[in-house]
């Protein structure tokens, strides 16, 4: 299993590390404790965008719950920027270090002023007024919501408020967010702008993030992908890595992009189209490559009439 980077760098370039992580959920009575997370080893390297994709109950959402010590190892440990999650004392700061943003907004935004919103965090932890202005005008701006600020959230729409509550998680000025299926209740548009937000936080503001989702199309644009299946990580690689082993993903319960699925159906029916495109772009000029040149060898060949 190839592991993106793992081999040049140290741990304290690694942001969140889990080191053979293990962890069950309370059983009911009688009942054997199922391992949720069976031995996690992963590293997030810092400034990157990780995608995390896997079949229901893989056991995503709890490793994001380790992440930001909402959940502590059975066996193993969790670092974050090299603190252990299981440290109490140590709980406030890797909860500043670490923002966390979840499925359904309504359940973040707390305020009912989008402002008021966003200023949640830094004033309970009691920063001077003047700074959490500051932090809640830089927040609005990166997520494309400032002009809002005065709005009540539950007017908004759904992809509105997703990036609300991302201004909230922002204004923390955390080193990393934890996206758990960000997009999951949002429409196309919605699913467009947040997706943009959270690929800039990492181009822009060298912000670590980890996007736990279900669409495909989403985990072309991280750094790397990592795979889960029954609480393990499975396969670990750039994208083009991950999506050109369709039958190993297929396995795992997971598909392809479209633009892998229709370029591979394309060179099944016969059309000599490369198989590492991923994005729409890149499918594109790879259609327009496989057909000019079947268009230009009809030429030759006396097919095609003027
Ligand atoms: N609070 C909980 N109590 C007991 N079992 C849970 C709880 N949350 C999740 N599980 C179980 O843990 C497994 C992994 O769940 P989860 O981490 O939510 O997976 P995913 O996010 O990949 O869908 C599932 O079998 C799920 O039923
Ligand atoms: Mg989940």
């Amino acid at each position: 299993m190839p592991v993106v980077y793992s081999a040049q760098r140290g741990a304290a370039d690694a942001v969140l590390r889990a080191e053979g992580l293990v962890f069950s959920y309370k059983p009911r009575e009688g009942e054997l404790p199922p391992r949720v997370l069976d031995g996690v080893d992963l590293s997030v390297w810092r400034g990157q965008l990780v995608a995390v994709l896997g079949h229901n109950g893989s056991g995503k959402s709890t490793l994001a719950r380790h992440f930001n010590a909402l959940l502590a190892p059975v066996c193993g440990r969790v670092l974050v920027d090299g603190m252990d999650t299981s440290d109490e004392k140590l709980t406030l700061d890797i909860r500043r270090h670490v923002g966390m943003v979840f499925q359904n907004p309504d359940n973040q935004i707390v305020a009912s002023v989008v402002e008021e919103d966003v200023a949640f965090a830094p004033e309970n932890l009691g920063y001077p007024s003047d700074e959490i202005r500051a932090r809640v005008d830089g927040a609005l701006r990166t997520v494309g919501m400032y002009e809002y600020a005065k709005h009540a959230p539950h007017l908004l729409s759904g992809g509105q408020k997703q990036r609300v509550a991302i201004a909230g998680v922002l204004a923390m000025e955390p080193k990393c967010v934890v996206f758990d299926e960000p997009t999951a209740m949002l429409d196309p548009r919605g699913r467009e702008s947040v997706v943009n937000i959270i690929r800039s936080l990492c181009d822009d503001l060298g912000v670590t993030v980890v996007l736990i989702t279900h669409h495909m199309e989403e985990a072309i644009l991280a750094d790397r992908i990592v795979v889960m299946s029954e609480g393990r990580v499975v396969m670990d690689g750039r994208p083009r890595e991950i999506f050109t082993q369709p039958d190993a993903l297929q396995g795992y319960g997971l598909g392809v992009p479209e633009t892998v699925s229709l370029l591979r159906g394309l060179r099944e029916d016969g059309f000599d189209v490369p198989l590492g495109a991923l994005t729409a772009d890149e499918c594109a000029d790879a259609i327009m490559t496989a057909v000019g040149g079947a268009v230009l060898s009809g030429c030759e060949n006396g097919d095609v009439a003027d």
